[in-house]
């Protein structure tokens, strides 16, 4: 097994594993430093193209965006999602993860629970794909983002559906937006960890979408902290800039190439 991966398995009921999303390689190579998980997300879909819904991102655009992170990323696991139809059935999902695999040099993808495709991780994790789970709000299934698992009917479904997909074999599984007392239940539950978004302390370890968290998307629900505005100090660097050319103060001599 992938050491990185043992890592992972390890910190269950530990010390909290930090994830955070990436699409570019400067990006990643900050959060390198400081990350267990970098994710590839297929968030990017909101963030990036301003798409309103995930489901155009294409499996090239995660390749080759992969492809940037990867230049960036030396001790994180480095997991991909997988775009929506890219798992359709057992041989589709199987050839399309080998590709990402191939072609980015991941550890691991990341499909989202249907509550039917646990035969899919199966079978990609005994084609020795490590896979990471994602259930509760499961944006390439649902339209409504709203919160998961808010009685004990509920609870006892998505129960289910994590001790499933831990059955199928995968590594860890992603909590979104799960009521407190859901993500509770499944983080006692499961043997591997648990990855909340809008899902409490409860789990295992946290991810956040890194431009809502940096103030870049403009996307900012409740569980989103924001840890610093970017958008405002981006745009202040860009009015000195702005002002510096139509002042001519730049360049100066220092910026002049001689020679
Ligand atoms: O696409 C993504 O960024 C994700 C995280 C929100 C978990 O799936």
């Amino acid at each position: 097994m992938n050491i990185k991966i043992k890592n992972i398995l390890s910190r269950k009921k530990k010390s909290p594993i930090v994830c955070l999303t990436a699409y570019s390689k400067n990006i990643a190579k900050i959060l390198d430093k400081h990350c267990d998980i970098i994710l590839v997300g297929d968030s990017m879909a909101n963030v990036l193209y301003g798409f309103k819904n995930t489901h155009k991102i294409t499996l090239n655009n995660i390749i080759q965006h992969t492809q940037s992170v990867r230049k960036g990323v030396k001790k994180s696991l480095l997991v991909v999602d997988m775009p929506k139809g890219t798992y359709k059935n057992k041989s589709i999902a199987k050839k399309n993860a080998k590709k990402i695999m191939k072609l980015t040099k991941c550890d691991a993808v990341k499909l989202e629970s249907n509550k039917n495709n646990f035969d899919i991780i199966k079978a990609l994790v005994n084609s020795n794909i490590p896979v990471m789970g994602h259930i509760g709000y499961t944006p390439q299934f649902k339209k409504i983002f709203k919160i998961e698992g808010n009685t004990e009917k509920k609870i006892t479904k998505l129960v289910k559906e994590a001790e499933l997909i831990e059955k199928a074999g995968a590594f860890s599984i992603v909590l979104e937006c799960l009521a407190p007392k859901a993500s509770k239940k499944i983080t006692a539950r499961i043997k591997i960890p648990t990855i909340g978004i809008g899902s409490s302390l409860n789990c295992d370890g946290q991810i956040l979408v890194t431009d809502d968290m940096l103030g870049l998307s403009g996307f900012y629900p409740k569980f989103v902290k924001k840890y610093v505005a970017l958008n405002r100090i981006i745009e202040n660097a860009v009015k000195k800039y702005t002002r510096e050319v139509k002042s001519k103060k730049f360049p100066t001599q220092k910026n002049f190439l001689n020679g």
